[in-house]
């Protein structure tokens, strides 16, 4: 069967991934890149890590982490055009072309934006711009050309990324009213925000809450986060509510369904804390180990990762060539 439908997105290379990253974003893209409808392209957006970041150090050891651990939870570069941002040029050209199409009152209209001068607002600045780069401005148009540079048809995101690709269709449709129709417009395919994993604190699991478990960590440490995890104070003996608990949910997203259906007759014989704690560490522990393997032998071997990626740049660059030649010439970038 042919793989007709282009599905693309970004990984921001900043942070090490957690368990909520996995179950909620890594796995799912590597599952529907391995349905046979799907030609999958997904990319280390390593340029646009630069806006938050300016640590080259960390700039260059978050790339390649978060490569090793897409490769490690089961990506196949074989099936998948898996590259980084700053290898395909193309992309780079095409952010400018469409920046001069854009209007700036449509990135002023950019949530990220927008918070950041509100930021400034509250804290009673008369600079309103303050510590505002071009580059958190200009994102947007650098996340369109990620996009439009390779006709992607679906893009998966989280809901705080719709915005951003209602402006890629935007931007799209005035290049294509503009020049005739080179764009494709793309669909956002927004996750679910239903049945998100909880963090320590009960709170969605985010490096933002400081409230999550990291996947490649040691079982001693793995076991100090899981003992961390707020619960309320029944006694052992007293029967508890699964639905509530954070312990039950993050055991529901890693074990089958007859270990939670089990699992769930403990809670209704009242399971101390405790022990319900350490049952979710055997689980999750069991989980996560062939990740972690698979991760501590993959990290040892630089030219592995390398190789993988400039294959998947060359890729990519079969794609983007042919279109950003036109592009150019639709534009009457062109030689004489
Ligand atoms: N902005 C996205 C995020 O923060 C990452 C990203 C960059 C992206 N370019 C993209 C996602 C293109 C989808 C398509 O998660």
């Amino acid at each position: 069967m042919q793989k007709n439908q282009r599905v693309l997105t970004g990984i921001t290379t900043s942070g090490i991934p957690h368990l909520g990253n996995l179950i909620g974003a890594i796995l799912p893209a590597i599952q529907a890149s391995n349905s046979d409808k799907n030609k999958s392209f997904l990319f280390l957006a390593d340029y646009h890590s630069l806006i938050k970041n300016t640590d080259p150090a960390l700039t260059h050891s978050s790339s390649f982490e978060i490569a090793a651990c897409w490769l490690a939870c089961g990506l196949n570069p074989k099936e998948v055009v898996f590259y980084r941002q700053s290898d395909v040029g193309h992309i780079f050209e095409l952010a400018w072309i469409l920046g001069c199409m854009t209007s700036k009152g449509l990135l002023n209209r950019a949530h990220a934006y927008k918070a950041a001068i509100s930021d400034n607002e509250t804290a009673n600045l008369n600079d309103l711009d303050k510590g505002i780069t071009m580059g958190l401005f200009n994102y947007p148009i650098l996340m369109a050309a990620d996009i439009l540079m390779f006709s992607a048809d679906i893009v998966p995101v989280g809901q705080d990324q719709k915005q951003h690709i209602e402006m890629t269709r935007d931007i799209a449709n005035r290049f294509n009213h503009n020049y005739g129709n080179l764009l494709n417009i793309p669909e956002a395919q927004i996750s679910k925000e239903t049945g998100i994993l909880p963090g320590l604190d009960g709170r969605k699991m985010s490096k933002s809450y400081n409230n999550t478990i990291p996947i490649f960590s040691e079982e001693k440490q793995l076991r100090k986060s899981i003992m961390k995890i707020q619960t309320n104070s029944l006694e052992p003996g007293e029967p508890k509510n699964s639905s509530e608990c954070n312990i039950f949910k993050i055991y529901s997203a890693v074990a089958s369904p007859s270990s939670i259906k089990e699992f769930q007759k403990l809670y209704d014989e009242g399971v101390g804390w405790g022990e319900a704690k350490t049952i979710l560490f055997e689980e999750l522990n069991g989980f996560l180990k062939p990740f972690k393997g698979e991760y501590d032998k993959i990290i040892q071997d630089r030219g592995y990762i390398e190789s993988v990626l400039i294959d998947g740049a060359s890729r990519a660059k079969e794609v983007s060539t042919p279109l950003i030649e036109k592009i150019r010439k639709a534009v009457g970038i062109k030689g004489f």
